[in-house]
């Protein structure tokens, strides 16, 4: 396989043993201490993404904010690795801005998403001076209240709707998207205008997020070409200048050989140039560029770890490799028909012979997670590992059948600690209430 190194985490090695080695430790020692599934967190590819976006960006630009998308994968001994490297943080709830405030992150940082924000998170985030991406214009009304109550501000960005839907491989320009997120420009017009008599508004600027797992650079530069339409109209129509302009994030990573996606560098390029040259062409003042990189951040740096067990075949048709997890540590082969590239940590020297379909161990017949994939022979005990599962894995994994959800553990340098402690039945028993006759 010729691009497996933009698959596997970077750290990865294979020992003399012909284990698979992740930050220095051996995978299958890993799972003997740990148990399966286990999500694995590789600390030198986070460090990498983490520079990567930094560096990329603060070069080609004055003004910049990171805010790693924690929907993609989130707990506070992870954020604070991604804080060290400069990150912030966009949230989309109560619990992720809690995680924010115990990993430390300061509220400069923070950037503060949901279509539809409950009374509690407004207050939340005007009580701690968040920047809050508005979505509509009923929670712009909501937000005026809070803000005469508390007797604060709010320091807001409009979330608007493009037109532009991007997906892997293609995208498409539309007048109007038929989606949830976002205000269209009638709507945005109205919000401006709003704002524009408001004191307790303090109005930031625009945000736009087209898609996930994006391989083309075009459809950006419509993005940014689309945020300098609206910072001209803001301006020369409701008086509003326009200081911070967020990108959202989307950028894709490898899955498969069959993956492309630009490398970070030339995405940020792109953004900070085209934003650059054509503020500078409409004299605009150059806003503070935000982006929201969640899947390029995490999704290399992570695999899943788990133990075959039973090997069903059925003559003529396929061999299912039965794994001790499944569609509740992995939501994404059966919500997007996700496609991984798999290996067997306790035989990385040996070939690729046999043709298994792998399969979780959850009461739905949907519960594939790989179909028709190579591997070598394999035996019961072997530990199968899924790589590219640092994004929307842990993140979305549930107690579906009462399952235990796997412990999170981070590698580097030749030690491994837990982030995320398994789940025990206790924990899944925990908030069940009864009565008994
Ligand atoms: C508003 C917003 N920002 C950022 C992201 C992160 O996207 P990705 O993980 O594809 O970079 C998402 C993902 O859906 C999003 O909805």
């Amino acid at each position: 396989m010729n691009n497996l190194d933009q698959i596997s985490p970077v750290s990865s090695e294979v020992n003399a043993d012909g284990h698979l080695v992740l930050g220095g430790v051996d995978v299958c020692a890993l799972a003997a201490e740990y148990g399966t599934p286990l999500y694995v967190m590789d600390l030198q590819t986070l460090r990498a993404r983490c520079q990567a976006y930094q560096e990329g960006l603060s070069a080609r630009y004055p003004d910049v904010l990171v805010a790693y998308a924690g929907k993609a994968h989130l707990s506070t001994g992870l954020l604070l690795v991604l804080a060290q490297e400069g990150l912030g943080i966009d949230v989309v709830s109560e619990g992720e801005l809690y995680t924010a405030f115990q990993a430390g992150m300061a509220p400069e940082k923070i950037v503060f998403h949901g279509n539809n924000k409950s009374i509690a998170e407004l207050v939340l985030a005007v009580k701690y001076d968040i920047r809050l991406v508005v979505d509509n214009l009923h929670e712009l009304e909501n937000l005026s209240g809070v803000c005469a109550k508390l007797g604060k501000n709010a320091r807001i960005l409009l979330r608007l709707k493009p037109g532009i839907e991007a997906h892997t491989h293609s995208y498409i320009r539309t007048g109007q998207v038929d989606s949830k997120f976002g205000m269209d420009l009638p709507d945005m017009c109205k919000a401006l205008e709003t704002i524009s008599q408001a004191p307790w508004c303090d109005f930031l600027g625009f945000h736009g997020h087209i898609g996930s797992q994006i391989f083309q650079l075009e459809p950006y530069q419509d993005l940014v070409a689309f945020m300098i339409d609206q910072m001209i109209l803001a301006r020369d129509v409701y008086g509003l200048l326009v200081k911070e302009v967020d990108l959202g994030g989307g950028l894709g990573v490898l899955y498969t050989e069959a993956d492309s996606p630009p490398a970070i560098s030339s995405y940020l390029r792109l953004l900070a140039t085209s934003l650059k040259t054509s503020c500078e062409a409409k004299n605009l003042p150059l806003p503070k560029l935000i982006v929201e990189p969640g899947r390029s951040i995490v999704g290399q740096a992570g695999v899943t770890v788990y133990t075959a067990g039973t090997i069903k075949p059925i003559p003529g048709i396929r061999d299912y490799l039965f794994v001790d997890g499944g569609m509740a540590d992995n939501m994404r082969p059966l919500l997007y028909q996700a496609e991984y590239t798999w290996v067997v940590a306790n035989r990385m020297l040996e070939q690729p012979v046999h043709t298994y379909t792998i399969a979780g161990k959850f009461c739905e017949s949907g519960d594939v997670l790989a179909k028709d994939i190579n591997l070598p022979e394999v035996s019961v005990g072997d530990y199968i590992v899924s790589y590219t599962t640092g994004a929307y894995n842990y993140s979305m994994a549930s107690n579906y059948n009462r399952f235990c959800r796997p412990a999170v553990v981070l590698v580097g340098d030749g030690q491994s600690r837990v982030l995320v402690k398994r789940e025990t039945v206790l924990d899944v028993l925990r908030f069940d209430e009864w009565e008994t006759a």
